[in-house]
């Protein structure tokens, strides 16, 4: 057998700790030959694919590096055009491909539904920091994520009390409030503010100024897609060679200018950005990332092509890409985490 690996999408720790997961189960338990192919679908979109072969020793030492060693590119679609696809398709052909291991968020699996279609075998593996895949209840790069943020806000918690002010943390997450919570409850924030409930500026400033009155400084965490009621997106960008054409970003200042005038203390924002993406992954992130890419492998030596691997519960199982691709999974409602975090008097920012 042939197996093709690649990286698709942003970035995020735990990536190569999957790459040799997988590489290390084909090597051992079938003796299949391992492909990297560099740079996301990119690397199968030019006139020659860009490969390199995965052998055991090239992914040795790399569980706990951050970033991938194969490269990735969040810009390369393949369905962008039927000529695209085709070129794609024709390269995974000519690299003898029996199956393709496709390692990435909502985008990449959306690509490798549509390439499945056109006949290519493909098992997907769930990424990103923002824990946000479909059936999937924890991706590998969301733990680092959140050590990440919660650390950076124990910062701003001893500065922000030095100084008696109002900090803003803005969290990355994209439309899910996954990151923005989880760090936001560990870090103690007295405001978490997520893309799923709008907030109410006047609510926030009310839970500042009461801080404010007992002489106490107030820490806000607030994930970037979030909004204020009736108010919009804040954008950082928008971009015309990507299939996800907006970049969000700049909430945390906009919140700065609603709250500043509303409030004695002084208000604060600190963007974090992709601190959050790069480094180590923690060795939560690691052990989940070697079980996704040794169940990638089994799905494939299995015959079980153009599934996703996922984790439901404890449990490892896969699920259809067509279930998963273009969609999104966001904070219910009804979320034990929302529950707990209104109980011990952290504002959402509702009111
Ligand atoms: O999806 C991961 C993510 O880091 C989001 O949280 C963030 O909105 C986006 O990617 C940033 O993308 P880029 O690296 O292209 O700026």
């Amino acid at each position: 057998m042939r197996i093709g690996v690649l990286t698709g999408g942003g970035d995020c720790p735990g990536l190569n700790a999957v790459i040799r997961a997988v590489t290390k189960s084909l090597l051992r338990q079938c003796g299949a030959e391992v492909i990297g192919i560099h740079n996301g679908f990119a690397g199968l979109m030019g006139e020659a694919p860009q490969t390199r072969t995965l052998d055991w020793d090239r992914v040795s030492g790399i569980l706990m590096q951050g970033g991938t060693i194969l490269g990735t590119s969040n810009k390369a679609n393949p369905l962008a055009s039927e000529a695209s696809a085709a070129q794609a398709m024709t390269n995974a052909r000519a690299l003898g491909l029996d199956a393709l291991v496709a390692i990435g968020g909502d985008g990449t699996m959306a690509i490798a539904h549509g390439l499945s279609l056109r006949g290519l075998h493909i098992v997907g593996v769930p990424k990103t920091i923002d824990n946000d895949i479909v059936g999937c209840e924890r991706s590998f790069g969301f733990d680092t994520a959140v050590a990440t943020v919660t650390e950076a806000i124990e910062r701003l918690q001893t500065t922000g009390q030095s100084h008696g002010r109002v900090m803003i943390i803005e969290t990355m997450g994209r439309y899910a409030g996954w990151i923005a919570l989880e760090a936001g409850l560990a870090g103690a924030a007295d405001v978490i503010l997520l893309p799923e409930i709008d907030y109410s500026v006047e609510a926030v400033a009310a839970v500042c100024r009461e801080r404010e009155q007992r002489g106490r400084h107030s820490l806000i965490c607030i994930g970037e897609g979030a909004k204020p009621r009736g108010g919009a997106l804040t954008i950082e960008r928008r971009v015309t060679d990507s299939p996800d054409p907006i970049r969000l970003g700049g909430v945390g200042h906009a919140l700065r200018e609603q709250l500043q005038p509303l409030l004695q203390s002084e208000v604060r924002a600190t963007v974090l950005g992709h601190v959050q993406r790069g480094g180590a992954p923690t060795p939560f992130d690691r052990v989940l990332a070697t079980q996704f890419g040794n169940e990638a492998a089994q799905l494939i030596m299995a015959g079980r092509f153009n599934q996703m691997v996922t984790l439901r519960g404890e449990r490892l199982a896969s699920l259809p890409l067509a279930e998963v691709a273009h969609q999104s999974r966001h904070v219910p409602a009804d979320h034990p985490l929302l529950r707990t975090a209104r109980q011990i008097g952290v504002s959402l920012g509702e009111g």
